[in-house]
């Protein structure tokens, strides 16, 4: 029986990949590679000395992935694949809608057509808006998302539940990522914004690396300890054996829809991150203060408390390791290790 991953070839599938290879488990990769390469999958080979079956395809399509369960024994899917970028989905939401919530629905359709029911979804931190309470738990209130990407990941919980509550045969898990950040420190695996990134670690990498001059701080007049955001920034391997943590759950316990938030549960500002990666790396990170991004709040981290209670999840990466790892990564990437 194998596990699904549509999206296996990005950042977050990737790393999910290694982790579920290692423990044991059967997967199949799909992935269209519109933010991915399929290079990576020789990587995720390479790491694990396992193999496993891929298709370049769009989930969307239906007859294609009607193939793909027809061909395979499928135990399970963990959905990573859609459109991420904020400030894009803005400015196309009709693709972001498209893409995240019609391939959603596809892959939920095809499952029930073919009596899959466990159901891994990549939700993320961003479906509780300005969050009312600090550090966040998986009850606080969602809504208020500022952009369509947002409201993406909003509207698939929703339809998550609809499902849910309409068949409570479904197992589903939603994981509310907080600030995915690092590397497999084996430095083939990470990740790789097309173009200028616009979160805060790549960009931080990119100005180490000499190939973006300075960091523009957006801010420094929030109500925060020294006036940046502050956010839960969670290394990417901790994030992926979460994964496997969630799976094994639907495996062995009754059948339900859970949500958990996966972050360290401590928040950093934009500042901290800046000198930790200084500290980690030894490269001089040159910022200048900038407005305030649009669409950003203060403060963002989780109470990740319940994953811990009920999964057994805890991330043990630490700040630098996070550091070490993207710096890792990016030099790797560039030939200068
Ligand atoms: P990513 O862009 O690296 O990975 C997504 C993968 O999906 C890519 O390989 C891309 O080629 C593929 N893909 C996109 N559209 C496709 C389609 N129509 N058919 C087939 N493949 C398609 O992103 P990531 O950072 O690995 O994120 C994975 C998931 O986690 C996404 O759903 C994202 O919204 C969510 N998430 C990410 C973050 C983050 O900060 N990285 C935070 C919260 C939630
Ligand atoms: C981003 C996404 C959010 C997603 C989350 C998780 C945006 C607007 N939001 O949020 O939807 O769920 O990642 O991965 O992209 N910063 C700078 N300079 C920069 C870049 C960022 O000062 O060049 C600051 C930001 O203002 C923020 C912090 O760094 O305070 C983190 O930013 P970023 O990495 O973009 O993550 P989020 O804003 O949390």
């Amino acid at each position: 029986m194998a596990v699904l991953l549509p999206g296996g070839a990005g950042y977050i599938g990737s790393h999910t990949a290694v982790e579920l290879l290692n423990a044991g488990k059967e997967i199949i990769i799909i992935d269209n590679y519109s933010n991915s390469k399929p290079e990576v999958l020789e990587k995720i080979k390479q790491i694990t000395g396992k193999d496993f079956k891929s298709y370049t395809m769009d989930y969307r399509d239906k007859e294609k992935l009607e193939k793909v369960f027809e061909e395979n024994q499928i135990e399970a899917v963990i959905n990573f694949a859609g459109y991420k970028a904020v400030g894009e989905s803005v400015q196309k939401p009709l693709e972001y809608y498209d893409n995240n919530i019609g391939g959603a629905i596809t892959v939920l359709e095809t499952m029930k057509k073919y009596g899959v029911n466990k159901f891994i979804f990549s939700s993320s931190a961003t479906v509780y808006g300005d969050p009312e309470v600090i550090p966040i738990t998986e009850d606080c209130k969602t809504g208020g998302t500022t952009n369509p990407y947002g409201t993406t990941k909003l509207f698939i919980e929703q339809i998550l539940k609809d499902t849910y509550n309409s068949d409570n045969t479904w197992d589903i898990c939603i994981l509310r990522y907080f600030n995915p950040v690092g590397s497999h420190e084996s430095g083939k695996i990470g990740e790789e914004p097309q173009g200028i990134p616009n979160n805060l670690m790549p960009y931080i990498a990119r100005v180490a690396s000499g190939q973006l001059e300075q960091l523009s701080v957006f801010g420094n007049d929030y109500n925060t300890p020294d006036g940046t955001g502050v956010r839960d920034y969670i290394h990417v391997v901790d994030l992926a054996k979460g994964h496997v943590l969630a799976l094994n759950k639907l495996e062995k316990e009754q059948k339900g829809l859970y949500i958990y938030n996966l972050g360290t549960g401590t928040g950093y500002s934009v500042l901290d991150m800046v000198k930790a990666f200084e500290k980690s790396t030894g490269k001089n990170i040159p910022y200048k203060i900038a407005p305030r991004r649009a669409g950003d709040i203060a403060t963002c981290y989780a109470d990740p408390q319940k994953a811990k209670k009920e999964l057994g999840w805890e991330a043990t990466k630490t700040l630098e390791d996070m550091c070490k790892d993207s710096w890792n990564y990016i030099q790797m990437s560039q030939g200068k290790e």
